[in-house]
């Protein structure tokens, strides 16, 4: 079983008694307003979601991790790695994200879960590279992605939803942890 531990956050596998809250985040659409088209997503698609994030762990040896707060064990997001196979230019780079809940913004969380995912990668995975994909104007995670040092590559489209997004990498091996 695969877990993280850092201050103030537990990064761990996915379990049933996500989908709810998991369910409320993808709901809103403010948490919701830069990933793919914007749409928000209900119940159902939360459920698909997490069983194919599940998959991908099983299968690759990475994934997202849902994040726990220490503190008072309820559900923040998740923040982890996945193969970007909606963007076959970046192939086969791997790339991390990000989703917290609104309420959880603000204090530093997906800061801190980001860096033990970058650690994950290098230490556990033997990952050298890893890349953001980010909607333009989406300055929270730029704000984020700056923070762990990662660098502008380019920008392109979203093959789906023909809105700009902008590639960022990072080099591992110059990871600071
Ligand atoms: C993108 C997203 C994860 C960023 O979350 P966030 O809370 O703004 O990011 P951080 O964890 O870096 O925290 C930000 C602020 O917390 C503050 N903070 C408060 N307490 C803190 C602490 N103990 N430690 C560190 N920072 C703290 C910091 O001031 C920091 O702001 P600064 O970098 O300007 O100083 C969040 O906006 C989100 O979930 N958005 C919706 C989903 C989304 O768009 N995902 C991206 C799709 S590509």
């Amino acid at each position: 079983m695969t877990e993280i531990r850092t201050p103030r956050l537990l990064l761990r596998r996915w379990q049933d008694s996500d989908l709810a809250p998991m369910a409320e985040i993808n709901a809103d659409p403010r948490v919701m307003r830069w990933i793919d088209d914007g749409s928000v997503r209900g119940l159902d698609q939360t459920a698909e979601d997490i069983e194919q994030w599940e998959e991908e762990w099983d299968e690759e040896g990475f994934g997202l991790f849902a994040i726990e707060l220490l503190g008072s064990g309820e559900l923040a997001g998740f923040t982890g790695l996945s193969l970007p196979e909606f963007l076959p230019e970046v192939m086969p780079d791997v790339a991390i994200s990000w989703r917290f809940g609104a309420q959880f913004w603000g204090q530093g969380y997906a800061s801190e879960a980001a860096h033990a995912t970058l650690e994950f990668a290098l230490q556990d995975r033997g990952l050298e590279r890893v890349i953001s994909i980010s909607r333009v104007g989406d300055e929270a995670s730029a704000n984020v992605i700056d923070k762990l040092g990662m660098v502008a590559e380019h920008e392109t489209t979203h093959p789906e939803y023909d809105v700009a997004l902008q590639i960022h990498s990072i080099d591992l091996t110059e990871f600071q942890g």
